[in-house]
């Protein structure tokens, strides 16, 4: 079913503020623009290790805009044989396939059981650039977090009809909350649960793999980014983990543990 992550999708109110801010800070490599006429948004591709990150502006935003982490993209290999196993098994695309506003193929959009947007993805080309190389201390995506408050349904979703390979499942107990690990090919997915419900936007943070998460954390604080999180012991133990926000608020996690790919 699914192939691999492919990218994560941000409303962005300001796109040139937004492009700095990831170039500046996090090394992002600005790959590709596009306008998309459907829609009359910019959607401008930003490249952190091999991996991308899509952030879409309307040009005319309605007032009811929700801006912030829109959907993870993933790839597939035939996009309507995809949907029509997922509507099988009792999903509804509120988007069917249809070609991609961006030209590159087709693209289609269902739910999660717990409300997160999924968009998959056939690409006839990549926009990514193999060859690329940090220009900062940030390494890659390491996970994109959204919130599961049924874990379970989300567990069954990501791995029985996703297919999706399950890495990791931490409960805390003392800490009242648990953190799923789902392998999308070239990097993770976060299912965040905490014992309250959880309100608010489903799609938590994206989080980067780093060198140094003390270091970087002094050096972002030196170029004015307000460290919103001091670094502290990552739950699971192996590594240092902080936390900024963009310019539209997104939290963003910089860990510096090992990737899960290589333990
Ligand atoms: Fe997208
Ligand atoms: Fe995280």
């Amino acid at each position: 079913m699914v192939k691999e992550f492919n990218h994560i999708g941000v409303n962005v109110r300001d796109l040139q503020k937004t492009l700095a801010f990831y170039s500046e800070h996090l090394g992002a490599k600005f790959v590709r623009g596009l306008y998309i006429p459907a829609s009359h948004t910019i959607a401008a591709y930003v490249q952190i290790g091999t991996q991308m990150i899509e952030f879409l502006s309307p040009l005319s935003p309605s007032e009811s805009a929700v801006y912030g982490i829109a959907h993870i993209a993933y790839t597939v290999d035939h996009i309507e044989e995809a949907a029509r196993i997922l509507e099988e098994k009792g999903w509804h695309f509120h988007v069917p396939p249809k070609k991609a506003g961006s030209g590159g193929g087709k693209i289609a959009f269902l739910k999660d059981p717990n409300g997160a947007n999924v968009e998959l993805i056939e690409r006839l080309e990549s926009f990514s650039e193999p060859s690329w190389e940090p220009s900062t201390d940030v390494i890659e995506i390491d996970h994109a977090s959204i919130y599961a408050n049924d874990l379970q349904a989300g567990i069954d979703f990501y791995t029985k009809d996703m297919e999706m390979e399950m890495l990791q499942n931490y409960h805390f107990e003392d800490r009242k909350f648990d953190m799923v690990y789902m392998n999308t090919g070239k990097n993770i997915l976060e299912l965040l649960h905490n014992e309250t419900p959880h309100e608010g936007p489903l799609m938590g943070h994206i989080a980067f793999r780093v060198k140094d998460t003390k270091a970087l954390a002094e050096k972002l604080a030196a170029q004015g980014v307000e460290v919103t999180t001091q670094p502290r012991l990552l739950a699971t133990q192996n590594g240092y983990v902080c936390n900024i926000k963009d310019p539209d608020g997104i939290a963003l996690e910089f860990i510096d543990r090992v990737s899960l790919f290589e333990v």
